[in-house]
């Protein structure tokens, strides 16, 4: 079996396709207006203090335990002889299911933005509605993306998913840097900045602190055996806490970027930087025309791209998680199961491709359970799915890996794992920090997140916003 699973030929390989998975719609497409509603640097700060002192732990622990085990998320509990914790891995791959069927939706927009912009629908911003709402066409601009994640995971770790991250992260820095120069030429630029970066800790408040550890959590993919299951095809002469820590590093880097970017864009032509989700696919496009047809084609279409590229890199880890399974666990041949795993995966999507519009059930799915929640304006069944999967399952999953990686598997055998690959581990001040977020930190924390989430999404306590 061991021969057949593939593994990543160099450590850059393996960071640049974990950081993918975590580089996403999370860091591009959530990350600047989560900052706009949160009081812009105020906000950053958090974000930065969260990725680094509680979900970093939490990555070395999900890699760890895959490349000890060198199984995916379900098999990897089993091969520690803790079967019945293996209910983690069950959870992390049904988060997997969900996450992506409403992520390629999105995804989907993004790519449909870059073919209606360069074949002339340049004003595709101003009909936001009306492009969301056409089922078939943003259903086969999702199929397409869903296709084209499951033809690059076809082509299993080193000739799929490796060579993927290689070819797309560094496209995907260069877009970023060339848009970031540009953007910081436009007059009204530091207005923006301004705003990002100056913190007013006065905003700071319960949902506020809320949303940025339930950001962080997300963007670095935690939660859901995607770390477990990318740390399984690494090997031993690998040092896990310097890759991790490049990890978050580029994670947390391309999300700052991308504000930094984005908000010298939104406040060149006055427009508020608040806005929700519609800031990225409704006032954005609108900047980009007021740059006049050439130069706003040109920038539009890049930023698309750049957020398809960003979306790929974590489909494919998105995808990954439930193929690794029936790969290893029930001896199905990958190009099978990763077609089958697809296209399971896309039918689970069509209720959230129809949440958009198209079907006013599903539009105002939220309210019809009677969940909604006072001044909220989105409603949609994908919104719904979000709530579970995101809010839910993932800071879920994450409390359960900590507390089984420091009291079942054990702290003793976790360092012993680290220690390949960076033989001064044992006995330094990381791994004293690491014991005591794993044992500590990680399940307090995220055990509060995952029960305001349940009283204030599904019990209509609202206590974060
Ligand atoms: N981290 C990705 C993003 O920010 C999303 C993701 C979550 C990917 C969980 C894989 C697993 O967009």
């Amino acid at each position: 079996m061991a021969a057949q699973r593939g593994e990543f030929s160099s450590r850059l390989g393996f960071i640049l396709a974990a950081a993918g998975s975590a580089v996403g719609l999370g860091n591009i497409w959530k990350f600047p207006f989560e900052v706009g509603n949160g009081g812009g640097g105020a906000f950053v700060v958090m974000y930065l203090i969260f990725c680094f002192l509680l979900c970093f732990p939490v990555m070395v622990a999900e890699i760890a335990i895959g490349r000890k085990t060198q199984k995916n998320a379900v098999g990897a509990f089993v091969a520690l002889n803790k079967p019945r914790w293996s209910f983690i891995g069950k959870l992390g791959i049904l988060s997997g299911f969900l996450i992506l069927s409403f992520y390629n939706v999105v995804a989907g927009w993004a790519f449909g933005y870059v073919i209606e912009m360069v074949s002339g629908n340049f004003d595709i911003g101003q009909h936001f509605g009306e492009f969301v709402s056409n089922w078939m066409r943003v259903g086969l601009y999702g199929l397409v993306f869903m296709g084209t994640t499951a033809y690059i995971v076809s082509h299993g770790v080193q000739g799929g998913i490796e060579k993927a991250a290689k070819l797309l992260m560094p496209s995907l820095i260069i877009i970023m840097v060339v848009l970031l120069v540009y953007a910081l030429t436009l007059p009204g630029a530091m207005d923006g900045i301004k705003f990002y970066l100056i913190p007013d800790f006065s905003k700071i408040t319960g949902p506020v602190v809320y949303s940025a550890l339930g950001q962080a959590f997300f963007s670095l993919s935690l939660g859901m055996g995607a770390l477990i299951t990318y740390g399984s095809y690494l090997n031993k002469d690998q040092n896990i806490i310097q890759s991790t820590a490049m990890i978050t590093l580029m994670d947390v880097g391309i999300a700052f970027l991308a504000g930094l970017m984005l908000f010298p864009f939104v406040f060149s032509q006055g427009v508020e930087p608040t806005g929700g989700a519609g800031l990225i696919f409704i006032t954005l496009p609108g900047v980009f025309e007021e740059l006049g047809p050439n130069m706003g084609v040109i920038v539009g279409s890049l930023f698309f791209l750049l957020l398809s590229f960003a979306a790929l890199t974590s489909t494919v880890s998105l995808l990954e998680v439930p193929v690794a399974y029936v790969v290893d666990e029930h001896n199905v041949p990958r190009k099978r199961a990763v077609w089958l795993t697809a296209f399971l995966v896309f039918l689970i999507g069509v209720p959230s491709l129809l949440s958009n519009g198209a079907s006013s059930i599903l539009t105002n799915f939220v309210q019809i359970i009677g969940m909604a929640r006072e001044g909220a304006t989105d409603h949609s069944f994908m919104t719904f799915i979000g709530w579970v999967a995101n809010d839910t399952f993932l800071p879920f999953g994450g409390m359960m890996i900590s507390i089984f990686a420091a009291y079942i598997w054990k702290k003793e055998n976790l360092a012993e794992e680290l220690s390949h690959g960076d033989e001064n581990y044992k006995g330094s001040i990381i791994e004293k920090y690491i014991n005591f977020a794993i044992s500590f930190l990680a399940p307090v924390v995220l055990s509060a997140i995952f029960v305001l989430t349940v009283l204030s999404r599904f019990f209509g306590i609202d206590l974060v916003g």
